[in-house]
């Protein structure tokens, strides 16, 4: 019997050698190991080797098994590995890959979320409103007056069913109040629509972002601190901030604030980035007509409200010369912010 397992080896493993392929070398293992193989076969014999034999015929086998299943092993990787080389003949592995190019964000969203995060932070939650208005959300309870320029056919985009796109965010402001109890603190980021000549610092569309602070006893020092650390949070602690008399319809008094600009080799200019005042008591008159209740009763809340130009925020942090190059989509400019 050793003799027979012997040359049933020595067969196999010229066959797993002579193999060239992964059919061949199937072959070869059903030849020796599938049902009908010569190995098989011949284990099933050891039922009649005398029993004194039995031990040492089975390891005999198991050796012979084991021999054979690890060259099988082998050649398999082996023919896996000429089969690789050959699929990557005549490519050159070591070549520099293409590169991948990994977006980045618009630096009007970095500077948007900044403004967000500092914002969260005093207690302002995220409010919204919708782009096309109607003129009751976007000026008259705004206490602006028909008159008034901003609603002027050449300044503002209206549709024929006289709805408007957004000229500013404040019509947050007015949502919000329909909708919310006292104390109200919010922030509205989001498009506002003018028609406006287009320029180096003008778009017909640009990027706003609203606050309003509403409850018992707000006052004007509420408003000033809250802008001059929110300026400072975001531009950094030397900033310097001016609040400048203006006028708006929604907020009494009301100011636009600047902010001073050091750039290296010139000469320090203030930038207007926002406007702002306290809540207009028309305002909450209009709301309440509204919402036919006195949840925001003039007699019983103030507020202060602030609208900053985040494009304009965006040009000031990063020395943005001309405001449409926020709009090109040019890879060489936004790259710069990744
Ligand atoms: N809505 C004003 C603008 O677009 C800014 C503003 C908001 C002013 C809130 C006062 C209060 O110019």
């Amino acid at each position: 019997m050793k003799e027979q397992i012997d040359s049933i080896q020595v067969g196999a493993l010229a066959a797993i050698a002579a193999a060239s392929d992964v059919r061949a070398l199937e072959d070869a293992r059903v030849a020796v190991l599938g049902k009908k193989g010569t190995l098989t076969l011949a284990a099933a014999g050891i039922k009649d080797v005398p029993k004194e034999d039995k031990a040492a015929v089975g390891q005999l086998l198991n050796a012979a098994r084991t021999a054979i299943t690890t060259a099988l092993e082998e050649k398999q990787l082996a023919l896996q590995d000429a089969a690789d080389r050959a699929a990557l003949a005549g490519i050159d592995p070591t070549l520099p890959a293409r590169s991948v190019h990994v977006g980045s964000l618009h630096p009007l969203t970095i500077i948007r979320d900044q403004a967000i995060s500092i914002l969260r932070r005093m207690g302002f939650a995220l409010a919204e409103g919708p782009e096309i208005e109607d003129e009751f959300h976007c000026f008259d309870a705004l206490n602006t007056p028909t008159y008034h320029p901003a609603r002027n056919e050449k300044d503002t985009f209206y549709f024929d069913s006289g709805k408007l796109l957004r000229t500013h965010t404040s019509s947050v402001q007015v949502r919000t109040l329909e909708t919310e109890k006292p104390p109200v603190r919010i922030i509205a980021p989001g498009s506002a629509y003018r028609r406006d000549e287009i320029d180096a610092t003008h778009l017909s569309v640009f990027n706003q972002l609203e606050g309003l602070y509403v409850d018992k006893d707000v006052s004007l020092p509420d408003l000033k601190g809250t802008l001059e650390y929110f300026f400072r949070e975001l531009f950094g602690s030397d900033t310097e901030v001016r609040f400048r008399p203006h006028f708006f319809p929604f907020t009494e008094p009301s100011y636009e604030i600047d902010v001073k600009l050091v750039v290296k080799g010139q000469a320090p200019r203030w930038i207007e980035v926002a406007g702002c005042g306290m809540v207009d008591p028309a305002v909450f008159e209009a709301v309440s007509a509204a919402r036919k209740d006195r949840a925001f009763d003039p007699e019983h809340v103030t507020g202060f409200a602030f609208g900053m130009g985040l494009d304009r925020l965006a040009m000031i942090r990063w020395g943005i010369k001309d405001i449409r190059l926020l709009i090109e989509n040019d890879a060489r400019f936004l790259k710069q912010f990744a």
